[in-house]
């Protein structure tokens, strides 16, 4: 009696294991029909947020870059790259004509105790590592004699922008919980903690790592038109007509362009397929109600919503036996990058996603149709946002008007692709790809996606050179 009653209790815990996944896979199921929807309220979205301020959940923050590199940029310049759980400090000797003679860089990490700190903490750790960076420049750079270094400052967060040098922070996000920084010039803070660790040094452009992106992206080619950033968070950048921004108060550019920051990472929209996990990780997240879209899709979370359906498996199907992994209740321990080795994983017996189990979450013994299950849902999480960034990309594709054939007329369009997400997880990043093919049909021939490995720094320095304050000496 005891055996059979065993054999039932097991059966019904797969079977609502299954009912569980099944559900996940309805509910996260994106097919083109749902997504045109979404990339059409992305199109309008963008026009809202460029008709007034506040017009948006996409902020549609203006850049004040009116010009991107041209590969004429000469000197020594610096970058400093500060948006994830890493940040880089780079220096670039610029040749002109498009050469780039010698190029250093270096990543620190930030320990996670400053990402939840003071403001203060935060940039004299970082102008720390900037002057120490500094003390190690080589033979191979080369800065005239009475000249100050100057910096470009990529800050991946949104900002307001007040000049190309100047902004103030609007809001934290992907993890980052410092008081004190909203509101403040970010180029102030980071210039007074140079100034107290004693490094003689200016910022001559701050900007997101989209614009950066963008901006190193269209130095090798000048076909690029917009950049998109699938890692830590999710953003683009895009080169908007200046007379198309209704809310720019300013002088029209000579160039009669601008390049506008989306923060798409923040779009909702009632089309997005949303579940309850969802819903829970925004509830309990340091920044609820926010970044919706980014929160679906990039490597911050992916990860995390992994273990919320586990969780719920094993409370309410006893995926993993009786008792609930204690390690399975801890949110974020399942980084993305475990989640993809596991969705990878292409041993008969699944022995990565047995070993992620075991090393991670400290379940030792784990069937191979629970293995089959786990990576099901890998799947099932990591396609919705793969297929999710495409409809954004086709939404700003919309807006460009590059997003068909014109009287058969080819117009290619270059979008500049970085990131973690996007560099190292190959299943979304095929995902992607094809589902943009998709989306576009015939017109897919035109769009070349290219990985545009590590330009928001060089980017900001290119920047920073095309605006250095000793530009006008020069030309003169
Ligand atoms: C977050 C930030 C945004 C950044 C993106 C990618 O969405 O708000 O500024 O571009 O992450 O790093």
């Amino acid at each position: 009696v005891v055996l059979v009653r065993r054999q039932m209790k097991s059966s019904d815990r797969w079977a609502k294991a299954e009912a569980i996944l099944k559900e996940l896979d309805e509910e996260c199921g994106a097919p083109a029909a749902k997504l045109r929807p979404v990339a059409d309220a992305m199109t309008v979205e963008m026009h809202a947020g460029l008709a007034s301020e506040g017009g948006s959940k996409l902020k549609m923050l203006i850049s004040y870059v009116d010009n991107l590199p041209t590969g004429d940029e000469k000197g020594l310049f610096y970058a400093l790259d500060l948006g994830g759980t890493n940040f880089r400090v780079m220096r670039v000797q610029l040749g002109g004509k498009g050469s780039k003679i010698k190029q250093e860089s270096e990543e620190v990490s930030i320990p996670p105790h400053l990402m939840i700190g003071s403001s203060q903490e935060l940039f004299d750790f970082i102008a720390g590592a900037l002057a120490k960076f500094v003390s190690t420049e080589g033979e191979d750079f080369h800065l005239p004699p009475g000249r100050q270094r100057e910096l470009g400052f990529t800050f991946s967060f949104p900002v307001k922008q007040l000049s190309l040098a100047s902004g103030t922070l609007i809001k934290w996000t992907k993890g980052f919980h410092i008081e004190g920084t909203v509101g403040q010039d970010v180029v102030g803070e980071l210039t007074k903690a140079m100034e107290r660790v004693g490094l003689d040094m200016r910022v001559a452009a701050l900007v997101n790592d989209t614009v950066g992106t963008l901006a190193g992206g269209r130095y090798n080619n000048p076909d690029v038109v917009a950049a998109v950033i699938l890692g830590t968070g999710t953003n683009a950048a895009y080169v908007e007509r200046a007379n198309a921004i209704p809310k720019w108060q300013g002088l029209l550019p000579k160039s009669g362009e601008m390049v506008i920051n989306m923060e798409w990472g923040n779009f909702r929209s009632s089309h997005l397929p949303l579940t309850e996990y969802d819903q829970s990780l925004d509830a309990e997240s340091l920044n609820p109600g926010e970044q919706i879209f980014e929160k679906t899709i990039s490597g911050m979370y992916l990860g995390e919503i992994v273990r919320r359906v586990l969780c719920r498996m094993a409370e309410e199907a006893s995926f993993f036996g009786d008792n609930i992994p204690p390690k399975l209740k801890i949110p974020f321990i399942l980084r993305t990058p475990d989640m993809s080795a596991m969705h990878h994983d292409t041993s008969s017996d699944l022995k990565v996603v047995g070993s992620k189990l075991k090393d991670i979450l400290e379940i030792p013994n784990s069937s191979l149709k629970m293995r089959k299950m786990i990576v099901e849902i890998c799947d099932i999480v990591a396609s919705r946002g793969a297929r999710l960034s495409a409809a954004a990309i086709l939404g700003v594709l919309k807006k460009l008007g590059r997003d068909g054939i014109k009287d058969g007329e080819k117009q290619r369009s270059v979008i500049a692709l970085d990131g973690g997400l996007f560099e190292h997880y190959m299943k979304f990043r095929n995902c992607m790809v094809s589902t943009l093919e998709e989306l576009l049909g015939e017109a897919a021939d035109n769009i070349v996606i290219e990985h545009s490995n590590d330009g928001s720094g060089i980017g900001a320095a290119l920047i920073a050179a095309s605006h250095s304050q000793y530009l006008q000496i020069e030309e003169s």
